[in-house]
């Protein structure tokens, strides 16, 4: 079978995400368990599609991206690119799916155990909360394979960790553990293996009671602390916090709470 080296899009119809609602959260789980969830093309391209899904659907405030209990991702699919050409490579263009999932406007949080490796890695850095199982394992070990970082694993874990721990994690391809990655500020929590999903769905539900245009702004607002200078990113939250003031959640948020009940947002 020859392969053509524009081949982005899925070529079967296999299932490699599994989605579901509960509530206003929409939870993705990545369904290539006999792998370790590692991330080919197909995958991100039905990930990238359900999540822009869950991104237009105005009944969802928040999303849940979970692995299975042995891995959350073990990184891009090392089969999938063993024996392909630079030009292969290049033309492919995989980061463009990356790209789509790095748009999603929603707040993700990421439902992670056992390894988050490599690519594995760099989407769960793509996620804005993170909760990790104990059991959890993450790292960039691509410089075992001759390569390193593709999906923004140098730049996202530098920005997390620092370069010296960075530096350490990607030169020598060493995993580090859940308590590790939680000193070293790269997950937010990490909890018993036997409830790492059931945590994340619960932070995603409590952060689903909040109103919808305001986290989407935070989040923002946020991820700009990555991209911009201090007094830049100042200026942006600040500009954001006035536009809140636009929104009927605003008033009732702040009018609920001099009334001493709880707010019912509606993301207006
Ligand atoms: C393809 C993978 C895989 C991967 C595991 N498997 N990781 N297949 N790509 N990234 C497959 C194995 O081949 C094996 O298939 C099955 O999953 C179970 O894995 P085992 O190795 O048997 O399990 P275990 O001994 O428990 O070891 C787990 C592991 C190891 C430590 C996670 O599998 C491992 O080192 N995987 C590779 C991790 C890695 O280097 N990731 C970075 C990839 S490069 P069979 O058929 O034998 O049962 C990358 C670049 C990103 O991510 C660039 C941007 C896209």
């Amino acid at each position: 079978m020859t392969t053509s080296i524009l081949e982005t899009k899925p070529m079967t119809s296999e299932q490699l995400i599994l989605a579901e609602t509960d509530g206003a959260v929409g939870v993705i789980t990545l369904n290539r368990p006999k792998v370790l969830n590692a991330l080919n093309p197909e995958l991100m391209h039905q990930l990238a599609e359900q999540m822009e899904a869950f991104d237009h659907d105005e009944s969802i405030y928040v999303i849940v991206l979970a692995g299975s209990e042995r891995a959350f991702a073990a990184g891009a699919d090392i089969g999938d690119m063993a024996d392909r050409s630079t030009i292969e490579m290049y033309m492919r263009d995989q980061f463009a799916t990356w790209e789509r999932v790095k748009k999603i406007k929603k707040p993700i949080v990421a439902a992670v155990s056992g390894f988050a490796l490599g690519g594995g890695c760099e989407l769960m850095m793509h996620c804005d909360v993170i909760i990790a199982s104990d059991t959890s394992q993450i790292g960039q070990p691509e410089i075992n394979l001759g390569v390193m970082p593709g999906a923004g694993g140098t730049q996202r874990l530098t920005k997390a960790i620092g370069k010296a721990q960075a530096m350490d994690v990607i030169l020598t391809g060493r995993f580090l553990s859940a308590t590790e990655a939680l000193d070293a500020g790269l997950v937010s929590r990490v909890v018993p293996v036997e409830h790492f999903f059931t945590e994340a769905l619960k932070v995603a539900k409590k952060m689903a009671t909040k109103g919808p245009i305001a986290l989407r702004l935070a989040k923002e607002a946020v991820l700009k602390a990555h991209e911009m200078h201090l007094s830049e990113g100042l200026e942006y939250e600040r500009k954001l916090f006035y536009i809140l003031f636009a929104t009927e959640d605003q008033k009732e948020g702040m009018h609920a709470f001099m009334e001493k009940r709880k707010p019912e947002f509606k993301g207006k």
